[in-house]
């Protein structure tokens, strides 16, 4: 297993970074962003909502859901962290308990994750792309055991930068998939991931406190959230994006 990492979504598209296309031949991608968008499908997914159709843009989903029938679908996501005008749902995990979400379609667009997803099925053709949070971590590992194929992790960063969170997330599942298969090959940017999860190895929250992203949210006031997305090994649910949807 061949473990490769890129840490947004512009250096999947950025001028010159050829080895994207050789990534695209990998088995499965693992779409990472633990603050919030990941954590927040996971959440609704395990709280019954049955799909989660991710866009890049408002604009998208506004189209979507006129053709869809505006009453059938739930409007959710954030630019700025905040909850778009018309859209009856945010980006909080906390937004998404079962007496909202069960049975119903949310259309969802986010500043950085719903872009990285479109990227990804945009520019390659991989056998599956995974969702994967603090929350579900143990079980996309174990999931990515069984299959022992090669993977790449596109995390979902913040704004074309790097996301502490992100990479810690990164780093934890590498260590999981290192410890299972012994000698495995990691790309420099793959292993840098897994040297900064070793350093917050005892607490793997805290690196949600100390990056910009979470000591963002936390000045709007969403410290909850920031809580909430911390946790490991909440739901043992490894949801996919097939389709224009994530089940
Ligand atoms: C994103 O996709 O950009 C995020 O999930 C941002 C957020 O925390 O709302």
């Amino acid at each position: 297993m061949k473990i490769t990492l890129t840490f947004n979504p512009s250096e999947l598209v950025g001028a010159g970074f050829k080895p994207a296309l050789a990534y695209w031949n990998v088995a499965r991608v693992v779409v990472i962003d633990v603050l919030r968008a990941c954590s927040t499908i996971t959440h609704a997914l395990s709280q019954g909502c049955r799909a989660i159709y991710p866009f890049a843009s408002v604009r998208e989903c506004q189209e979507r859901a006129r053709a869809m029938g505006r009453d059938k679908v739930l409007l959710g996501g954030e630019r700025g962290g905040l909850r778009i005008k018309g859209f009856q749902l945010g980006n909080s995990p906390l937004e998404y308990p079962r007496e909202v979400v069960e049975g119903k379609d949310v259309l969802f667009t986010t500043t950085n994750c719903t872009k990285n997803l479109n990227t990804i099925t945009r520019l390659g053709k991989p056998k599956e792309v995974l969702i994967c949070s603090l929350l579900n971590l143990p079980a996309v590992a174990e999931y990515l055991v069984t299959k022992g194929e090669d993977v790449h992790l596109a995390l979902s960063g913040t704004n074309g930068e790097v996301s502490l969170e992100d990479v810690v997330c990164g780093g934890m599942l590498i260590h999981r998939l290192v410890g299972a298969y012994g000698h495995t090959p990691l790309s420099d940017s793959a292993r840098l991931a897994h040297v900064t999860y070793l350093h917050y190895k005892d607490n793997p929250r805290q690196a949600l406190l100390d990056s910009t992203h979470g000591r963002r949210l936390i000045g709007l006031g969403m410290k909850r959230d920031v809580d909430f997305c911390g946790r490991v090994g909440v739901y043992d649910l490894v949801p996919r994006y097939s389709k224009g949807a994530v089940m």
